[in-house]
């Protein structure tokens, strides 16, 4: 049976919920690997808004087992807070359709301060974070005095875990010159919270390998985009998790031969949140026409997306580090109407021309794009749900892009709504 793992493949918002949400349908199980309630992402189904940010988007349809995997960091406040949303939308969801791993790190309200703190020191050389805590604890996972959810079961572990995370952080807030951790407090929280997400833990690892040997199909749902991955990403405006495929493997738990298939979403042209290089952006009306068309409004903070052209070098690389196999084109439909369409080919850096995007952070903000220019389509392509129904142009746009890229379109996304997508190749059965 093959497995599925979904990874957005610019900086995020490509619309990963509503693919994964769409997929989820062929799938048994639907895993977060990695990130945690900094993503935001939504879903339209028959009209209806849903959205999410660290519940898998497979939730929404019935039967389906959703997976928070070890790889996530997970606030449990927020966790609680967003089942009873979604709950309050009608969905049901309890301890038959989700898991979370045992040994997921915990975000605290201590990690949310610090994320703040830091980026208000860091004036205008801030990452432009969603203020999650996200990066604060990853640290103290890496630096070993995360409290992680298994943690909770037991008070006494409980009083050690606190003791590494206050010999840590109180200096550091003292540093700060703000209060240090209110230690009662902490621990009254987290005793609360317990019996709300404790009936959720289990072995995910097991879990996942007895589906595995019982043939049923999982789908790996990535968060954020590659070019946000800690490593290979636009370093420092970055998140501080591995947004790449090869995490799906152990950020659950499963061996690197479990993932069969890996599907990049793709945008047919390119935002970013947040602070951080972007060659193709575009500061102008075209810039600002995609914005109003593609609602380019952040899902979890509110903020504005920049927008630009699309940019083959970089999702051609993405599609190399992440070894994608077919991608899925969202957003074609943002594009009607308008009379020409730029895409960035290369990057021209001290007179040469360069195939891909240079490592160093200072030449990141030097590149100009190389563009070629194609022509729009006066038809429509919003709402499409088969390929017969794109006007020519639109056809050889994406025909362009597969060629630039190096890589196949495998499913189209022509609108929000989960059922205005086009299938080519069944990741499934590929
Ligand atoms: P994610 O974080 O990758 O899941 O993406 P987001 O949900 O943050 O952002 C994608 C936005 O585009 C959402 O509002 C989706 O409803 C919307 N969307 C997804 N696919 C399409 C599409 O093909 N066309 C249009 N117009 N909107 C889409
Ligand atoms: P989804 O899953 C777009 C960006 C933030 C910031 C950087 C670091 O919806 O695609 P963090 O809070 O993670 O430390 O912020 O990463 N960022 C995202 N941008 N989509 C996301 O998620 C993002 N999650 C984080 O804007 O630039
Ligand atoms: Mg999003």
């Amino acid at each position: 049976m093959a497995n599925v793992v979904v990874v957005g493949a610019q900086w995020g918002d490509e619309g990963k919920g509503k693919i994964v949400d769409w997929l989820s349908e062929r799938a048994d199980v639907i895993a977060r690997f990695q990130g945690g309630h900094n993503a935001g992402h939504t879903l339209v189904i028959d009209g209806k808004v849903y959205k999410l940010s660290l519940l898998p988007s497979g939730i929404l349809r019935k039967g389906k087992l959703s997976v928070i995997g070890n790889g996530v960091v997970l606030d449990p406040w927020a966790l609680v807070s967003e089942i009873e949303k979604i709950e309050g939308q009608g969905v049901t969801i309890n301890t038959d359709n989700l898991v979370i791993a045992e040994n997921t790190p915990l975000i605290l309200p201590v990690h949310q301060d610090l994320d703040k703190i830091r980026e208000e020191a860091a004036g205008k050389a801030k990452i432009g974070t969603t203020g999650r805590g996200i990066g604060p604890a990853y640290e103290d996972k890496v630096g070993r005095r995360a409290i992680r959810l298994a943690d909770l079961a037991d008070a006494e572990t409980l009083e050690r875990r606190l003791d590494r995370l206050l010999a840590h952080h109180d200096p550091l807030r003292r540093g700060l010159g703000v209060a240090t951790i209110d230690r009662d407090e902490l621990r009254t929280r987290l005793l609360d919270i317990a019996p709300k997400v404790l009936p959720y833990a289990a072995p995910v690892w097991k879990l996942l390998s007895e589906k595995r040997k019982s043939g049923k199909r999982i789908l790996f749902e990535g968060a954020q985009g590659a070019l946000l991955d800690i490593d290979f990403g636009t370093y420092p405006y970055v998140t501080s998790s591995n947004t790449m495929a090869g995490m799906a493997a152990t950020g659950t738990g499963m061996g690197p031969g479990s993932i069969d298939f890996v599907l990049g979403i793709v945008k047919a042209y390119t935002t970013r949140v947040g602070e951080g290089p972007f060659p193709t952006e575009l500061d102008d009306e075209v810039g600002k026409h995609l914005a109003v068309v593609g609602r380019e409004k952040g899902t979890v903070t509110g903020r504005d997306r920049r927008c630009g052209w699309f940019d083959a070098v970089l999702v051609r690389q993405t599609c190399t580090t992440s070894g994608v196999k077919g991608i899925a084109l969202t957003k074609l439909d943002v594009l009607d109407g308008m009379k020409e369409l730029k895409i960035c080919t290369g990057y021209a850096l001290d007179g040469k021309v360069l195939d891909y995007l240079p490592t160093a952070a200072e030449e990141q903000a030097r590149v100009t794009p190389v563009y070629e220019t194609m022509e729009g389509w006066e038809g429509s392509t919003a709402g499409a749900r088969s390929w017969a129904d794109l006007p020519g142009a639109a056809v050889k746009y994406v025909r362009r892009i597969e060629e630039l890229i190096e890589c196949p379109v495998a499913l189209l996304s022509t609108s929000p709504e989960r059922e205005d997508t086009i299938l080519v190749t069944d990741p499934f059965s590929d």
